[in-house]
């Protein structure tokens, strides 16, 4: 140990008794032993005297002092299992291959072997929080915190990150100054577009809703999870003023003849604007903060479209239902719908399998599999994917600056939901993983993150790296191969081991051709399969037709796509996709389940009522 990690004693000591040297054994025994994160594999680490501790191993598959000894059928799983670049390389090549496990039972087995696979990373029920490092009722039951995959760092230990980081943390305004904000705007190579950005920000942002009033570490999105929250508001007051209570539909406004959002004087919902923005000039949505961007404004206008064609369509079926009924399941099928989107076109995109994936929910009926979720305050940090954000904004032969683009609830009626859609689909979005490529007006906000990690004491990148099966980086070298990037870091931080969660997401080198690195996928994929399996829609006791109002209602679930959340909901249907068109696997959006949707929309969608 060195001297100093002096302890509050030991300093003490050296005060009262100058002459004494203030020898090892009593600086070691002054640190909490958990603060070296001994135990591997999972194992519990729980402090007994000064300086004993013992690791619980129970159920890691391993024993010992640390839990680093394997037991023999894990010693043989260990043998046999790939390492997940090997199983990635798999899924992005060998298309021949692909193509006959897309159309055989394959690809039933391996996408449960996905699913399993990744949830299992997931603990449910949850387990730490910011405040509580060990297993604790109120961590289980105060729904107000996130939870946490690690524990936080034991406050008393000597740095922020346990032992290590002597010479103290980088300064935030600095870092992000010097590796992640944009020189030049460096696009995905896999061809993620606005549309796909958009996307991302609208749809996470229904469980991503810090509550900062309440502290750091809280959320304001109590259901955890897909609800739909985003669309219908966090409470049941706000769910109320932005419901027509007739026919179980939203309120909207038309403006040409086509349905728009409510302004915030139609329904009288709290909108997060700059102060002096009048009440008529706010669009009222169930997310507090989506006046912020028309593109968050672009996908609240679809989905409150479909609430209503769906509302309609159920209507027709259940000429007896009251206003009620007909909302609450419109909610739930608004929620498949999403989760089938997010899955089959979304994760599909971001994840460049080309194992066609699948969701249906009775392929985890026979394994073990807990129903629920709960947000992981990781799984947020690591979602602040701002590099996707362009320069500016081309639409329609205009392109908007910042200033004119956030904020501006005229855009979306302006240009209308047709010209947007193509707009947003048309430009390539920024590349996230491989630093240097956040748009200078929301470099901020990875400040902010960064910031809020440091208060959270959140655990070291390695120490995640471990906990997600994949090998702790043993240098800044083997980290990232952009030279620049490994020697600031090696300035910044010294030692690998100190290397912040967020940051060495957003700089790890990227996977070839790929959008970001191994680790966002590695770590990001386990929370967002476990959060869309896990929403009671996907219960053996929901997962059936009555529960989306019969046969029609669940054919609207197991037939969702983006293109038809587009084409059903406007007069015309616009070039729309994930993908810009001449990016990798251009092919993507022809396959067998999406060249169905080709064909023009009938006129009889939910247009012509209005
Ligand atoms: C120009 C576009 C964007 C702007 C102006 C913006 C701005 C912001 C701001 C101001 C915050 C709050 C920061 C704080 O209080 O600490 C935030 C949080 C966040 N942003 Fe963005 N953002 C943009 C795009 C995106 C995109 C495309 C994503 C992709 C998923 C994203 C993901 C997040 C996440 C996950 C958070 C944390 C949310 C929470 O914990 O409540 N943002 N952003
Ligand atoms: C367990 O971990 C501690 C702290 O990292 C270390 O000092 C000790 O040698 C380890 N014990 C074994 C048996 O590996
Ligand atoms: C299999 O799925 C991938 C990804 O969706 C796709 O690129 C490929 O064309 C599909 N092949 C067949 C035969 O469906
Ligand atoms: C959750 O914990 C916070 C912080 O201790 C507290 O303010 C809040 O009242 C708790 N919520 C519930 C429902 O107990
Ligand atoms: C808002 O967007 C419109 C285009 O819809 C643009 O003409 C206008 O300049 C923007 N407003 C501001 C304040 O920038």
């Amino acid at each position: 140990m060195r001297a100093s990690a002096l302890g509050p004693v030991c300093a003490l000591l050296l005060l009262l008794l100058e002459p004494l040297h203030c020898g090892d054994e009593v600086t070691s025994s002054t640190v909490n032993p958990c603060c070296y994160f001994p135990c591997q594999h999972g194992g519990v680490c729980v402090r007994y005297a000064e300086d004993k501790y013992e690791c619980d191993c129970t159920r890691t598959g391993y024993y010992g002092q640390n839990c680093t000894i394997p037991e023999f059928w894990t010693r043989v799983r260990g043998l046999l299992k790939p390492s997940p670049g090997v199983v990635h390389y798999i899924l992005t090549h060998f298309r021949w291959l692909w193509d006959i496990i897309n159309c055989s039972f394959l690809r039933e087995v391996l996408m449960r072997l996905v699913l399993t696979v990744r949830s299992n990373l997931i603990p449910y029920p949850p387990t730490y929080n910011s405040k509580y490092g060990y297993l604790s009722w109120e961590s289980y039951y105060n729904l107000s915190y996130y939870t946490r995959i690690l524990p936080p760092v034991p406050e008393d230990c000597p740095t922020l990150l346990g032992v290590k980081g002597q010479a103290g943390l980088p300064d935030p305004e600095l870092l992000v100054e010097k590796l992640l904000k944009r020189r030049t705007f460096r696009p995905d190579p896999q061809g993620s577009n606005l549309m796909f950005a958009f996307f991302a920000q609208h749809f996470t942002h229904q469980f991503f809703k810090t509550f900062n009033h309440m502290g750091v570490g809280f959320t304001k999105a109590l259901a955890h999870g897909v609800d739909a929250g985003h669309i219908y508001g966090d409470n049941l007051e706000r769910q109320l003023k932005l419901r027509m209570h007739k026919d179980g539909k939203l309120k909207y406004q038309l403006i040409n003849g086509e349905m728009h959002l409510p302004t915030v004087e139609q329904a009288p919902v709290r909108m997060s604007y700059p102060p002096g923005v009048p009440p008529q000039n706010q669009v009222a949505i169930g997310q507090e903060v989506f006046g912020l961007l028309p593109g968050l404004g672009l996908y609240a206008t679809l989905w409150l479209r479909e609430h209503n064609r769906v509302c309609d369509v159920l209507k027709a079926e259940h000429p007896t239902w009251d206003d009620d009924q007909l909302f609450q399941t419109t909610r739930l099928i608004i929620i498949g719908e999403t989760i089938r989107i997010v899955i089959e076109e979304y994760v599909q995109h971001l994840s460049g399998y080309l194992l066609q994936l699948k969701f249906d929910p009775t392929l985890l009926f026979n394994s073990q599999f807990q129903y629920g979720n709960r947000i992981a305050l990781e799984f947020s940090q690591l979602y602040h994917w701002h590099p996707l954000m362009p320069d500016s904004f081309l639409i329609d032969g205009d392109e908007l600056s910042y200033a004119q683009f956030l904020f501006n609830a005229s855009v979306v009626s302006h240009y209308g939901v047709e010209k947007l859609v193509e707009a947003f689909s048309k430009q390539t979005a920024g590349q996230i993983g491989g630093g240097h490529n956040i748009n200078s007006v929301v470099t901020n906000v990875a400040v902010r993150a960064i910031k809020e990690s440091r208060q959270l004491r959140v655990q070291p990148f390695n120490e995640y790296r471990k906990r997600f099966n994949l090998e702790p980086y043993t240098s800044f070298q083997q980290f990232t191969d952009n030279e620049e990037i490994a020697a600031a870091l090696e300035e910044f931080y010294g030692d690998i081991d100190t290397l912040e969660f967020y940051p060495a997401l957003m700089l790890e080198k990227t996977r070839p051709a790929a959008i970001f690195g191994e680790s966002m996928v590695e770590m990001g994929a386990p929370f967002s399969l476990k959060g869309l399996l896990g929403n009671p829609i996907c219960s053996p006791e929901y997962w059936k037709p009555s529960t989306f109002g019969g046969k029609v209602g669940f054919d609207i679930v197991n037939s969702a796509t983006l293109k038809k959340l587009v084409c059903q909901n406007t007069r015309t249907c616009p070039y729309i996709s994930f993908r810009k068109q001449d990016a990798r696997l251009p092919e993507f959006f022809s396959s067998p389940s999406h060249s169905l949707l080709n064909k023009p929309v009938s006129e009889d969608t939910n247009m012509d009522i209005l």
